[in-house]
């Protein structure tokens, strides 16, 4: 009785554990027949009976066995059907994002500034008339006041300064740096900014720029200059030209744009250029002795340049990106372009 308790609560999921039940219950070194063996000393009249329970066992015990080899069996052949392992398959691709275009050119442009003393200063994107036209000298008539190229967040009618509204360039943390610091100021200011313009292939409402600004004693337009230049041959190709066209920005006097042989056709004339050969990528400017007064420091004892550039535009020139719209998509088509850059 004890075996067939055994046997019941048996069970066997492997080879090893089926060879163990043979072991034990079927072979001729197992349990029944040393039960067996054991019916030569039982008197003669029980001995038949007994036989017969014995037997009963023994057959009971095979059962199972066949029942537990033959489900070991199929397990084993289940396994054996699943495909192989092709060790020499190339594994699942990692999906992991790459750097936006935008912000590569973002990271190159700080690095070459920090490399010549520039650090790196941030300021709020929404942002008061004051600090985005007023302290920079834009006259109150000024058409880039117009509601067509600001977004006005909120007006206040006892006080037009405070109007509030989406910053239309980062000259607004020159401003701030300005009034919080003494000079030496020396610092690039990258952000986002925002234009009322119709979505195209050459415009956004929405663009990144960098601008900067050093402020100190003798500074004059040939550091300017010199910055710019520098600034240039890190940023493109080697034998890029470049010229310094004179402008107009409320906030600088005397004032410069910039503009760089165009990287595309290398000056010969594209679609870029406009086929002039020449690309703009900043406007610049000594800082009008106005606005430095604005900010509390005295234009007589420091002087300074300033200038700003559109991170679309120099990644544009950088990897050939013909629609601004690219940038916004989100097509990774166009992004995994820029892996491993
Ligand atoms: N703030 C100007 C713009 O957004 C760029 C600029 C900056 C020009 C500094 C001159 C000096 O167009």
């Amino acid at each position: 009785k004890a075996i067939y308790e055994e046997i019941n609560q048996y069970n066997v999921a492997s080879k090893e554990e089926l060879e163990q039940f043979r072991m034990r219950f079927i072979s001729r070194k197992g349990v029944i027949t040393e039960l067996f063996d054991g019916l030569k000393t039982v008197p003669a009249d029980d001995r038949r009976a007994l036989g017969q329970e014995l037997n009963g066992l023994k057959n009971f015990a095979q059962e199972r066995f066949d029942l537990f080899s033959q489900q070991v069996e199929e397990q084993q052949t289940s396994a054996n059907s699943a495909p192989p392992v092709d060790l020499t398959l190339p594994t699942i691709p990692n999906l992991t994002g790459t750097q936006h275009p935008l912000s590569l050119v973002r990271q190159r442009i700080i690095q070459i500034f920090e490399r010549i003393g520039f650090n790196v200063a941030d300021g709020p994107e929404i942002e008061s008339d004051w600090y985005n036209f007023g302290a920079l000298n834009f006259p109150d008539n000024h058409p880039a006041r117009d509601m067509q190229d600001t977004f006005f967040v909120a007006k206040d009618s006892s006080n037009p300064s405070n109007d509030m509204l989406l910053r239309t360039h980062t000259s607004n943390v020159q401003i701030r740096l300005m009034e919080r610091q003494k000079p030496p100021i020396r610092s690039i200011m990258p952000g986002r900014v925002y234009r009322n313009e119709t979505i195209s292939a050459r415009a956004h409402c929405m663009f990144h720029q960098v601008e900067g600004i050093y402020i100190d004693r003798n500074v004059g337009f040939k550091d300017l200059k010199d910055t710019l230049y520098h600034f240039v041959k890190e940023m493109f190709e080697p034998g890029t030209q470049i010229r310094f066209r004179p402008s107009y920005f409320p906030f600088t006097e005397p004032s410069a744009e910039i503009d760089i042989s165009c990287q595309i056709c290398g000056g010969k004339g594209c679609n870029i250029c406009k086929h002039s050969g020449w690309v703009e990528i900043a406007g610049s400017g000594m800082v009008d002795p106005q606005v430095i007064a604005n900010c509390g420091i005295d234009p007589e004892e420091f002087t300074g340049f300033a200038f700003g550039m559109g991170i679309e535009r120099i990644t544009q020139l950088k990897y050939v990106v013909n629609d601004l719209r690219l940038y916004t998509e989100n097509d990774v088509r166009f992004l995994r372009q820029f892996e491993g850059l």
